[in-house]
């Protein structure tokens, strides 16, 4: 069994590999300045957007967002998930990959799990082995508990056999409130775990109880196939219906998808991905032979979602809805996050079911071919698209066609890859019997999503923090022997233990941009983080007096805490006279800084 890639080993190959050569071996780069460009490989366009770093060991597209460091490229272009994108590059590079011993099962090699039994002295490393144990003990419940047959029969009830349940690692998590926590009682790290990934619910005052109780469970694993978190039913018609993990350390509602790690199990690139709304659907799809299909967990559609999806599905991703008006609201939503990220490889379709049935009961009802057929039958984005908003135009005169139009070249302009664009505006013209010049006048030019982005990311710099930290992730080695900054210790501000952190890993090695955002992957910074890497700084030498700047404001945001606190304690009279000298050594500091800042003017 494969166990973790370490750290040390990835910082390895990241130093190893260069990120301008692997590239250009797949598209032929062209030097321009410091950097390379190309025209971007993950969507289509004929000015090019994409932009290759070599100094950060980064590539960065300003026309469709793409981005990330040597593995990431792998990931996209290969369409590998992390450990195959690191075997491959290790290859490549002439290393053999390092792993550690394993603490959860690895990607590979089934779905059924096979750790030891539970037990009251299991130990934790980590989020990862608590929740593999916890999905391992409501596994073992479902064989062993007393009340067993009671949830054997709403299982099979539901329609799904043996075989299914193991799959989907199904469990049950027995009634009363402390079976998980019961285990771990005295283990303190066991006990801490267990409330930092949601299992288990700390009230004020301390008392604790576990979250799922008398519910069928449902493990959702990340695309590693690690358990992140669970859904919960109930057998009853109790409410709530189902109960969700909370977001945690390691389980985002936004990023995962239930059965997608399944899927990916079942073939690594298929043909079609579906999209469903419950867990039971996607078991019960699968069960009867389509496994293909993911589920959102309960969220709207997020881009993070649709990345995922378009890079899973080689031809199409298809988007399943109850046919009534929340179904309906969800498809548009739907619409309008994955319209940025869309490519014209994989085609995105929407299928309404019938009132009052979804996928479970109709592939129980009619089958698998029957409901492939309706699958084959789902509405293309393009016609789904002009019908909605031809509805809210009137088509039989100018002013109506001009206000669909506007409506339509709107959504357009959102979508990156220009091919895919040019046919949507073809379908606008014909839609609409206007002429070329006509339409010209309403649709932007090919290359403007890329200025437009690329002017978005120069304004806006946001807080001195941000800042900080984006100088810091474009330069790492800005922070390369910084001395410790005490006062971040102590700042109380939203975001700066991100800042901190940053620092931290910084100031111990020289990092490049690449293998600092490496140490965030799979962490709930990375949004963000990525974010900041789309900034473009004016001038990227001497960044070295912005990054002090930000410094110095954070430390003088410190200082202006102290001091709030302290005249909190003077008005409240609660202030020593040791604090009293501290409050005015403060207030001169705090004046000769606001002074310095005035005479630099910012
Ligand atoms: P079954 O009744 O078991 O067939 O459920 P389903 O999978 O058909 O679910 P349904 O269509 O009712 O809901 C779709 C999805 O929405 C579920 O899989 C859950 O992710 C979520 N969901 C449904 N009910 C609840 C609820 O009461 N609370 C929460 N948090 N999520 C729910
Ligand atoms: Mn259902």
């Amino acid at each position: 069994m494969a166990g973790r890639i370490p750290r040390e080993f990835i910082d390895q190959l990241l130093a190893r590999v260069d990120i301008v050569e692997l590239i250009d071996g797949r598209v032929k780069l062209k030097k321009a300045g410091r950097n390379y460009h190309a025209c971007c490989p993950f969507h289509n366009e004929k000015t090019p957007s994409f932009t290759v770093a070599q100094d950060k060991q980064f590539y960065h597209c300003f026309g469709c967002g793409a981005h990330g460091n040597a593995i990431d490229f792998v990931m996209e272009y290969d369409r590998l998930e992390f450990p195959d994108a690191v075997e491959e590059l290790s290859s490549q590079a002439g290393l053999e990959v390092v792993r550690e011993q394993s603490t959860y099962r690895s990607g590979s090699g089934g779905n059924a799990p096979r750790s030891a039994p539970p037990s009251n002295s299991a130990k934790f490393t980590d989020h990862y082995s608590l929740m593999q144990w916890a999905a391992n003990f409501f596994q073992q419940a479902l064989q062993q508990h007393p009340e067993k047959q009671r949830v054997i029969e709403y299982i099979q009830g539901r329609g799904l056999d043996s075989d299914t349940v193991t799959k989907f690692g199904i469990g049950f998590a027995p009634p009363g409130w402390d079976n998980l926590l019961k285990q771990q009682r005295g283990n303190f790290q066991g006990e801490k775990l267990l409330t930092d990934c949601g299992m288990v619910i700390e009230k004020e005052g301390g008392k604790r109880y576990d979250r799922f109780r008398d519910r069928l469970m449902f493990p959702i694993h990340d695309r590693r196939g690690r358990v992140v978190g669970f859904g919960g039913r109930v057998m009853g018609d109790d409410t709530p219906k189902y109960l969700n993990s909370p977001e945690t350390p390691i389980f985002h509602k936004g990023h995962e998808l239930y059965g997608l790690y399944e899927v990916r199990q079942a073939s690594r690139t298929p043909e079609r991905v579906l999209v469903v709304e419950g867990y039971m659907d996607v078991v019960a799809l699968a069960q009867h032979g389509i496994d293909y299909a993911v589920a959102s967990l309960g969220t709207a559609t997020t881009s993070d979602h649709v990345q995922a999806l378009v890079r899973t599905a080689k031809s199409e991703v298809v988007c399943c809805y109850d046919g009534d008006r929340a179904g309906r609201e969800a498809a548009w939503r739907a619409v309008e996050t994955a319209l940025p990220l869309l490519r014209s490889g994989t085609a995105l379709k929407f299928m309404f079911l019938p009132d009052g049935e979804d996928p479970d009961s109709l592939v129980r009802q009619e089958g698998k071919d029957a409901f492939e057929v309706r699958i084959g039958q789902a509405t293309s984005l393009s016609d789904y698209l002009f019908s909605h908003v031809m509805k809210q135009a009137d088509m039989s005169n100018d002013e109506g066609k001009a206000h669909m139009a506007k409506l339509v070249t709107d959504l357009i302009n959102k979508i990156n890859d220009d091919s895919l664009r040019q046919v949507f505006g073809q379908r606008l013209a014909r839609e609409l019997a206007w002429d070329e010049h006509k339409l010209n006048r309403f649709l932007k030019q090919e290359t403007k999503p890329a200025q437009q982005s690329l002017k978005k990311a120069a304004q806006g710099r946001g807080t001195p923090l941000r800042h900080a930290i984006a100088l810091l992730l474009h330069q790492p080695q800005l922070g390369f022997e910084l001395p410790p900054q005490t006062a971040l210790q102590h700042l109380n501000l939203n975001g700066v233990s991100l800042l901190r952190e940053m620092l931290e890993l910084c100031r111990q090695q020289p990092l490049t941009t690449a293998q600092l955002l490496e140490r965030f992957r799979e962490r709930p910074e990375q949004g963000i983080l990525r974010k900041l890497m789309g900034w473009q700084f004016a001038v990227e030498e001497n960044l070295n007096k912005e990054f002090t700047d930000c410094l110095s404001w954070l430390n003088q945001r410190f200082l202006e805490q102290m001091s709030e606190t302290l005249n909190q304690k003077a008005r409240d009279g609660s202030i020593t006279p040791d604090e009293i000298r501290q409050l005015q050594w403060l207030n001169i500091r705090l004046a000769s800084l606001r002074q310095s800042a005035k005479a630099s003017g910012s």
